[in-house]
């Protein structure tokens, strides 16, 4: 075989074999198996030791157009795999906009939330706003300012969460009624609802934790008539406008006199059932005249000034209206169970 022949062949070789090459790295070694030191052309050439001095300018010639076309065909060919690599990349993040998106399950009002919204809706619309109170309060706040003394059975440490001697987690939302005497002048008129907390086991009517809404009236000449027709008329827009209210005497520290309000059964209508547990009457709330010793934590002039309170379970009163009978079910957060209430 003459040189040229040699060389022919073995371009004809590197082309077939770049064309198969699948990666750079494989180009790369093929290239040095043509050019490198101990690459063919080198063999070649070697195998070339005797050539006569004429032969040896095309020799020269023709290994040097070898070598180029080899570089030549190495560049496009890495240039080529390159940009299929690229394209491949492209094609796999492709986006396909047909697709249909993933299904976000939107968040739900809770009943809890809901609730207290409906009883500061229909407060705020006979002229009530809202006040605001911590959750962690004086000893003071919750007990002695509002008349209820030290030998208080609510006062028992199996009863109250105390945090220190003087600190504790309110057990009620009554002492916002005593933060808003010491804030505002009368005209009073707010409602505030929150969390209260109280040293219970858990059962299907007890939690530890659970919202009360508060409220307060005090201005000159308020009477029980008052607190009667402000009560009457919120059972009606709470319950329905067929619902009746009794009053019941009760004792509670801070009011004198205090009741507690029925209402007529809203399920049955006050034929007796099982929500009402066959007396026709639900129990909705506390409330009373505010005591005097309660005003004068206000600094009021209590032969001027008078006024009503009342407090309501969020959670009875939810409960009661949507007919939950277990109250751990408010706490369990189960989307099954909240999206009902929407
Ligand atoms: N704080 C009372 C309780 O937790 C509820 C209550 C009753 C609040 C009568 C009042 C009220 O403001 O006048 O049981």
């Amino acid at each position: 075989m003459t040189i040229n022949e040699r060389i022919e062949k073995m371009l004809s070789d590197a082309a077939s074999r770049f064309e198969e090459a699948a990666s750079v790295n494989d180009l790369e070694s093929l290239k040095v198996r043509y050019l490198g030191k101990k690459g063919e052309i080198t063999e070649i050439l070697r195998s070339m030791k005797d050539i006569s001095p004429e032969e040896r300018k095309t020799v020269g010639q023709v290994t040097n157009a070898a070598k180029a076309e080899i570089e030549k065909a190495f560049s496009e060919r890495v240039a080529k795999l390159k940009s299929a690599a690229r394209e491949a990349a492209f094609a796999a993040q492709t986006v396909d906009v047909t697709e249909p998106g993933k299904a976000v399950a939107p968040g739900t009002e809770h009943l809890i939330s809901i609730t207290i919204d409906e009883i500061t809706r229909i407060f705020a619309s006979m002229g009530f706003s809202v006040a605001e109170g911590p959750e962690v309060e004086t000893v003071f706040n919750n007990f002695d300012a509002l008349n209820a003394g030290p030998n208080h059975p609510a006062r028992d440490m199996t009863d109250t969460f105390y945090i220190t001697d003087d600190i504790l987690l309110r057990t009620q939302t009554s002492p916002v009624q005593v933060r808003t005497l010491q804030a505002q002048k009368p005209p009073i008129r707010v409602i505030a609802p929150g969390r209260c907390f109280r040293c219970d086991t858990p059962d299907a009517t007890h939690s530890p934790m659970f919202h009360q809404v508060e409220g307060l009236v005090v201005d000159e000449g308020i009477t029980m008539a008052d607190l009667k027709g402000v009560l009457d008329s919120f059972a009606k827009q709470m319950f329905g406008s067929s619902i009746r209210t009794n009053f019941r005497p009760h004792h509670f520290p801070f009011t004198e006199p205090s009741a507690e309000m029925d209402v007529s059964c809203f399920k049955c209508g006050g034929k007796g059932c099982r929500v009402c547990k066959g007396s026709g009457w639900i129990e909705i709330l506390g409330c009373g005249m505010v005591h005097p010793n309660v005003l004068k934590v206000g600094g009021l002039d209590t032969e001027k000034y008078t006024g009503f309170a009342f407090g309501m379970g969020v959670e009875r009163i939810a409960m009661l209206k949507y007919e939950v009978d277990d109250i751990r079910l408010l706490y369990e957060n189960d989307v099954r169970f909240i999206k009902q209430f929407r």
